[in-house]
């Protein structure tokens, strides 16, 4: 599903460029926090040679929330429901790795997949360790926090001034999940649809921990915000996107990879043994990561372009529920479109692998 020929050669060789050192950057920042972590020594379930042979195949899912399991509108697609139910019932994990808070969405999804027949760990994860707030908060299987990452309260002070000086809606996610605005925003009613706690007004007290801050703007602002945030941040954080126009603050070199690994460690399962699916760009170090130590990384058509590079196959969109596709070829054994009703076929990533 390509965009066609179009002109200016030249200037997307220049984003081209621009994105891969960005890459390169993150990758870097997440490899060094990961030295010593024993990512990639774990041994796989199974030799190369035998996966070979046997198709190549996954035993835990790692997956972001929105527009990858849930589609455009953040509703669980009925295919979806199905293979999340199928991996529930036959104790395939699930790790659900977002950058929302835990709140209401997830008892929804809850209420949704579960019943005398299918039940879930806890009330905050489905059958695994979840990561929540992009990897700053990570919760093992039965729902207790274990790791929490807080923003320094510099980077806060900057980042509130900035928000003054220039009249822009700065959201806080504080540790005690709550999510506090400095102002109104008729963008606020696109926050409250992901289910998340309902954002408030009001000021961030004094003592109150932060993991993370959001700029709230839309696509058209996304540079031109992230510019002026990274200056006025300089090298004390990270900056990230998962919804278009909404830029984020993180603490420095934390993704959501940092979480995975933690819960992947939990789980005693190595990175290899993974299938890991995604959308936005705070999805790259994840299925980088996933796909470098030799598991599986797919990307959702609907996709940044830059993480279908990192990915090594696209699938169909969150709309035509291409996570039930990938979790059907790689994890349930399925001929493809079991539980599609139609078959889409899964396209290998445009962009050829980087390494042999
Ligand atoms: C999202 O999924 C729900 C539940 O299957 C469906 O009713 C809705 O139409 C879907 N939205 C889109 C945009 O596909
Ligand atoms: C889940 O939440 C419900 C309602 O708040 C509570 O009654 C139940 O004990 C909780 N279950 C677990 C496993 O924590």
């Amino acid at each position: 599903m390509g965009k066609g020929g179009h002109s200016g050669g030249q200037s997307r060789a220049r984003v081209r460029v621009i994105l891969c050192t960005t890459v390169a950057f993150v990758a870097l920042q997440c490899l060094s926090r990961s030295a010593g972590h024993g990512w990639m020594m774990k041994a796989c379930s199974e030799r190369a040679s035998e996966r070979a042979a046997s198709g190549r195949r996954a035993s835990v899912v790692v997956t972001d929330v929105d527009g990858t399991l849930m589609n455009s509108t953040h509703q669980l697609p009925a295919a979806n429901y199905k293979a999340l139910r199928h991996c529930m019932r036959l104790g395939v994990p699930v790790i659900l790795a977002t950058g929302k808070h835990r709140g209401p969405w997830f008892r929804q999804l809850l209420d949704q997949v579960t019943d005398d027949q299918v039940q879930a760990s806890s009330n905050w994860t489905l059958n695994a360790p979840g990561v929540f707030v992009q990897g700053l908060r990570v919760c093992d299987s039965a729902g207790q926090v274990v790791s929490t990452t807080l923003l320094p309260a510099r980077v806060f002070d900057a980042c509130a001034r900035l928000a003054k000086q220039e009249g822009w809606t700065l959201l806080a996610y504080t540790d005690s999940d709550q999510i506090i605005s400095n102002q109104m925003s008729p963008l606020i009613s696109s926050i409250n649809a992901l289910g998340e706690p309902p954002v408030q007004l009001g000021s961030v007290d004094d003592g109150v921990g932060i993991h993370k801050l959001l700029f709230l703007g839309d696509p058209s602002m996304e540079e031109a915000v992230r510019g002026e945030v990274a200056a006025a941040i300089g090298a004390e954080a990270s900056l990230t996107v998962a919804i278009p126009g909404m830029v984020e603050v993180l603490p420095r070199g934390i993704c959501k990879a940092d979480g995975v690994r933690q819960a992947l460690q939990m789980l005693d399962v190595a990175p290899c043994d993974v299938l890991a699916l995604g959308d936005g760009e705070n999805d790259l170090e994840m299925l980088g990561e996933i796909r470098h130590s030799g598991g599986i990384a797919a990307a959702v058509q609907n996709a940044r372009p830059i993480l279908k590079e990192v990915a090594e196959y696209t699938v169909a969109s969150c709309d035509e529920a291409g996570w039930a596709q990938a979790v059907e070829r790689w994890v349930l054994g399925m001929p493809d479109g079991s539980l599609l009703g139609d078959a889409s076929d899964l396209t290998d990533s445009a962009v050829s692998p980087r390494e042999k």
